[in-house]
């Protein structure tokens, strides 16, 4: 009888990445992947431990499926994958008897001994670090689940964190940064390429401190990646993410001037303006340098738009620490962010720190912080109305006889759809901004690099 297994994914899009090579791994095992946990034999948590509220999501969602069955009657096996499965380990199981199996984000390629495990009921618990590439064990996507998946997708090439910001989980859950050899990426592009993507996105906790064999016994820099992986026909747009400012190099910002294919967008986090707070954060870097680093960037490529992340209510945040988190977005200014309240997390050397911030506080700071960056969102997104912009079109939009693409800058494009077929880049005359979406008619113009631009 058919096996369904359903695999639901939380927090960042490398957690993203890893549901989609686990699914091809599950497929290689005979599982058909569904698309609700109802009527599943096996459900997979894949979970985040970023902030407190997204660890706890994983013990409500257990709970909901206690008493979940297959569609032949017997219980549906359930699994926790991810970054709570890394952190917590044995725990969950204690907590949580109806789970049949924990596995962390390195040993998702031993996937398959973890359900026989499960199945003859020994709870099994992987969270290693194993010396071999999990990418390099687990099972390659077909042609046919790569197309389904639509015209763009991640790629991880670089996983882990050195960095240890005193509030982070990640150094722990995702361990040591490791990078992928450059021969691996550039197979895995060019099976996407052919099977009809046509932007990828790198992935890595730390990005752009990519260091991968380049198979001449030296390594490549993420800037070199990116040149190599411009070269795959087919492949029209790359980006990555997401990145500490400390690494990024001459030859990465350089690449953001010469490389057509690498879009004009760059999330480039400082979590805070205050330097005795970025201090305390064990940033390594001050406002100034941030500040000095992105007029550099902007040098190399005047059109760049910038996202960035932000925690409010850090251990000792004054209101002029705030204060000073206020200046540097009016500083900058972003197309786009994401803002957090500081969240405890177990282990990290922030959670010993006997000056957290009230909650009524961090609120307080969320919002104004969220005011100021949704109003610069507002203005940028404002300010493409007239331009013209490329667009990748990906699916159909809402209303009928309509697409909807992404420009450059990520944001949402609505067109009508006699304009292209999904995977065409088009230019497109921007001519609306509402909410978060952009809406234009297209040119009648391909935008293709790799047939025009980049040529
Ligand atoms: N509390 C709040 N936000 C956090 N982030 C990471 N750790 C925490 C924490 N303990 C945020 C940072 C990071 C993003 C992925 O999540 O802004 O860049
Ligand atoms: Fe969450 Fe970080 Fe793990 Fe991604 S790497 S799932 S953001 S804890």
């Amino acid at each position: 009888m058919e096996k369904r297994a359903f695999i639901k994914s939380y927090g960042c899009q490398m957690n993203v990445y890893d549901a989609t090579r686990m699914a091809d791994q599950l497929r290689a095992e005979g599982y058909t992947i569904v698309d609700e946990a109802d009527g599943a034999d096996l459900v997979l948590l894949n979970t985040c431990h970023i902030r407190e509220k997204a660890a706890e999501k994983v013990y409500s969602e257990l709970g909901r499926l206690k008493n979940a069955r297959g569609a032949s009657g017997e219980p549906t096996v359930i699994g926790v994958a991810g970054c709570v499965a890394q952190a917590e380990g044995e725990e969950i199981i204690r907590r949580q008897p109806r789970v049949d199996f924990v596995v962390g984000p390195q040993s998702y390629h031993r996937l398959p001994a973890l359900l026989a495990g499960a199945s003859r009921g020994e709870k099994p618990v992987d969270t290693d670090f194993p010396a071999e590439d999990k990418f390099h064990h687990l099972a390659q996507p077909t042609r046919r689940a790569i197309t389904a998946r639509g015209v763009t997708s991640f790629l991880t090439v670089q996983e882990g964190c050195d960095k240890f910001c005193a509030f982070c989980v990640v150094p722990y859950t995702r361990g040591a940064e490791v990078s992928r050899p450059v021969a691996e990426i550039v197979d895995e592009a060019q099976r996407l390429a052919e099977a009809g993507v046509r932007e990828v996105t790198l992935l890595g906790q730390n990005v752009n401190a990519y260091h991968g064999a380049n198979g001449r016994g030296g390594h490549a820099s993420l800037a070199d990646l990116i040149g190599r992986l411009a070269e795959i026909d087919g492949l029209a747009r790359l980006r990555f993410t997401t990145s500490h400012p400390n690494d990024m190099g001459e030859d990465l910002i350089a690449a953001h001037r010469d490389e057509a294919k690498l879009m004009p967008y760059l999330h480039l986090p400082v979590q805070a303006g205050s330097d005795t707070v970025l201090k305390a954060m064990n940033r390594k870097h001050t406002a100034a340098d941030y500040v000095a680093l992105i007029e550099r960037i902007r040098a190399a490529r005047p059109d760049l738009a910038l996202s960035g992340d932000f925690i409010v209510g850090f251990p000792g945040e004054s209101d002029a620490d705030f204060e000073a988190t206020m200046e540097i977005v009016e500083a900058v200014g972003y197309a786009a962010a994401y803002s957090f309240k500081y969240s405890t997390r177990p282990g990290t050397p922030a959670a010993g720190r006997t000056d957290q911030i009230d909650e009524a506080v961090k609120s307080e700071r969320l919002q104004r912080l969220q005011a100021l960056l949704a109003d610069q969102q507002r203005a940028f997104n404002r300010a493409c109305v007239g331009r013209r912009l490329s667009v990748l079109i990906e699916k159909k939009g809402r209303r009928e006889g309509q697409w909807v693409g992404r420009s450059p800058y990520l944001q949402p494009v609505h067109i009508p759809a006699d304009a292209g077929a999904i995977g065409d880049l088009v230019e497109v005359d921007i001519t609306a901004a509402e909410g978060n979406s952009l809406f234009g008619r297209a040119t009648g113009a391909s935008a293709n690099p790799s047939r025009s631009e980049a040529a």
